[in-house]
């Protein structure tokens, strides 16, 4: 049945076979894979490749035509019941769903709100988190990205690398099982990637499991403890990270790693 299944065994995170299409256009074609707990998975492909469906699937902003995913055992947007499985409920859906963290790669931030309310909102609103506690912890967090002074100030008044760390305490205020980041550096100026994959990195040396989309292969080859490699909705590759960059299996992949790197700094694949 559906019970939850929480052990050091069980994935946090497991996608079998998943399918997902747009109309005639087959985005994700049989996906399968999984992350363990304290595991930071780098996902990398061409453009076009399905890397956002993917992460856009597993948090339930889409809705998928095969396969299942599984949160800490727990099958996500449906139940089984005797005649087969059904749809969760909106409600069933959205409680699955705050048991993750998602930062895109536009920051989201509320533009009226300070720093400190957007990220204590959900804490607070959502989670019942008490916003004394709440304020007290998102002032940790904000110490932890380096922008303690900056609580009460508006989005508007932060550069892009600070409104991406913001929006990275946000996501993790929550305290979710896992963090999904899709392409966090790309609309950044080339300045402000570091700081933000610097902050990424610390969080992975805290322990938290993560799935990060990225074209930062030097972040994917020294944070990653795993890259997928995806082309056409498939996972062509999915290995530990020095193995992914230095014994690389198919041609695909090769050649996508030869393009990237001779890619100029923010340039494309
Ligand atoms: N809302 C949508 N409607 C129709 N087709 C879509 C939609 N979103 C994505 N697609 C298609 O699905 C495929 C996978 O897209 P996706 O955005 O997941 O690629 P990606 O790997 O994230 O690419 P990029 O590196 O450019 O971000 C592409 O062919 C894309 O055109
Ligand atoms: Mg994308």
């Amino acid at each position: 049945m559906n019970a939850q299944v929480n052990n050091s065994l069980t994935p946090v995170l497991q996608v079998v076979g998943l399918r997902k299409s747009y109309g005639d256009h087959l985005a994700l074609d049989g996906v399968d894979f999984e992350v363990h707990a304290r595991e930071v998975v780098a996902v990398l492909g061409p453009s076009g490749s399905g890397k956002s469906t993917l992460v856009r699937c597993i948090d339930q902003l889409e809705s998928i035509q095969g396969g299942a995913m599984y949160l800490d055992g727990e099958l996500l947007g449906y139940e089984r019941h005797r005649d087969g499985i059904r749809p969760l409920t909106d409600a069933d859906v959205q409680r699955q769903r705050r048991r993750m963290g998602m930062v895109f790669q536009q920051f989201n931030l509320f533009p009226h709100w300070t720093v400190l309310r957007n990220i204590t909102e959900a804490p607070v609103k959502v989670h019942g988190v008490p916003p004394a506690e709440a304020k007290e912890r998102a002032m940790e967090l904000l110490a932890r990205v380096g922008l303690a002074d900056k609580a009460n100030a508006h989005p508007r008044q932060l550069s892009g690398g600070q409104q991406q760390r913001v929006a990275i305490a946000r996501a993790v205020a929550t305290r979710p099982r896992i963090l999904l980041f899709d392409e966090p550096t790309s609309s950044l100026d080339p300045e402000l990637v570091d700081e933000v994959l610097q902050v990424m990195k610390d969080l992975a040396e805290t322990g938290m499991t993560m799935i990060v989309v990225t074209h930062e292969l030097e972040f994917a080859r020294h944070v990653a403890d795993r890259c997928v490699f995806m082309a056409d909705g498939q996972v062509i590759e999915d290995r530990p990270s020095a193995d992914f960059f230095d014994r690389p299996e198919s041609t695909r992949l090769r050649t996508f790693l030869t393009r990237t790197s001779a890619a100029p700094a923010g340039g494309l694949a």
